[in-house]
């Protein structure tokens, strides 16, 4: 009765994945590479995919890291396609950039090291030079100052904690925190009720969230000027959450002391007191390796067995394997799907042996365990149904 477990899956990778995820598609059941044609599933980490020309036959993309801006979801859903993530794989990664970003400003460690790059080796008065200059790098301690966190998700909440344990006083706002991550926080992090409360209320202010419509120069022009003179501004979230003309000019005013970016471009790459970093977050072996094995083990799943865990565009399903043919199906979230599924199946002769339905914004998802071999001609039938953006058959491949 069982089938062969097929060909191998075609994984194509965009990016330097980290051997260890790679090592959870195993050589013989999958096939990975920046040449794979035909690809079942794209790996990415940073690769910019909008304008891609994504092959049809791209069941789902996974990304090594949290954000999703590189990605075309909205189109990937329309095709029924999942786009996976690693959400807090590389949390503490991005925490500890942070921290060393309030550092360099709280300490003047960036033009502290360049006055000592600069000087000359071979000067009979170098370490006379380096004591007469130090007066010019004098710092604040981080301890009582008060660290503004806009976004309290799994970095926020990270940063927030660490910073407590700094003896920083902590101020968070995010107006849709989910329950785990309140639960998460530590019990001195004040609420903030708006942007502009943190803005005016913090010395540091650090940035963590998503870059989508709503976000897009959420610190601009309209609020930068609330900061109190010589606060921080940390952005390791994405750039254009923070507005670079306005940070700019803030700058230029000494209103802000430092602006401390993971995402530098030509208007703010220069500036004297722009610390920029080639976006370097998440980039620790731990962290690389944490998304790749989150990520790959998601897609594996995914791909085998339809489950779908931490898609930003599906809801989460699993369900347990009970025979040996299943078939998954992404559709409209839209009345009468199921019953269509199920007739459909009916007419061919097929026994429903167990089903599992979820619905998440417009998307719905749905696996169908059954007793028999299904036929082309009934996926057929089950992709002409309307509102059925996706089918896929997968008879179990033996892992
Ligand atoms: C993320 O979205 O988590 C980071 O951008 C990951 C990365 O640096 O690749």
């Amino acid at each position: 009765m069982a089938e062969a477990a097929g060909p191998p899956l075609r994984i194509l990778v965009l990016n330097q994945i980290a051997a260890k995820g790679l090592q959870r598609l195993p050589a013989g059941s999958y096939v990975t590479g920046k040449d794979v044609a035909e690809p079942d599933a794209v790996l990415v980490r940073s690769a910019d995919m909008h304008g891609m020309d994504i092959p049809a036959s791209v069941r789902a993309i996974a990304r090594a890291g949290a954000g999703t801006n590189n990605i075309p979801v909205q189109a990937m859903s329309a095709r029924g396609v999942p786009v996976f993530t690693a959400p807090g794989a590389n949390a503490n990664a991005v925490k500890e950039m942070v921290l060393a970003g309030m550092l360099m400003a709280a300490r003047q460690l960036a033009p502290a090291q360049r006055f000592v790059a600069q000087l000359d080796p071979a000067a009979p008065d170098l370490e006379q030079q380096i004591e007469a200059g130090k007066k010019d790098f004098a710092g604040v301690e981080l301890a009582g100052q008060t660290l503004g966190v806009i976004g309290l998700g799994r970095v926020g909440c990270l940063v927030a904690d660490a910073a407590i344990k700094l003896g920083m006083e902590v101020l968070g706002y995010d107006p849709e925190i989910t329950v785990d991550a309140a639960w998460s926080l530590p019990s001195q992090v004040r609420r903030a009720a708006s942007v502009e409360q943190v803005l005016k209320g913090a010395d540091f202010v650090s940035l963590h969230v998503p870059l989508v419509d709503a976000t897009r120069g959420l610190v601009g022009a309209a609020n930068v000027g609330a900061m109190r003179p010589g606060a921080v501004l940390l952005n390791f979230s994405r750039q254009g959450v923070a507005d670079d003309a306005a940070v700019l000019a803030a700058l230029d005013a000494r209103q802000l002391a430092w602006y401390v970016c993971d995402f530098p471009n030509a208007a703010i790459l220069r500036h004297p007191r722009v610390i920029a970093l080639p976006h370097l977050g998440a980039s620790t072996r731990e962290a690389e390796e944490n998304c790749a094995v989150m990520v790959a083990e998601q897609l594996r799943d995914y791909l085998e067995h339809g489950n779908i865990a931490n898609a930003v565009n599906f809801p989460g399903m699993a369900m347990a394997r009970e025979s040996h043919w299943r078939v998954a199906i992404a559709n409209a979230n839209v009345p009468n799907m199921l019953g269509q599924i199920s007739t459909t199946m009916a007419h061919a002769g097929l026994n429903i042996h167990n089903m599992a339905n979820k619905s998440r914004g417009d998307m719905a998802y749905t696996l169908v365990d059954v007793d028999s071999p299904v036929g082309t001609g009934v996926l057929d039938a089950l992709a002409a149904i309307e509102g059925v953006l996706a089918v896929r058959y997968l008879p179990h491949r033996g892992s």
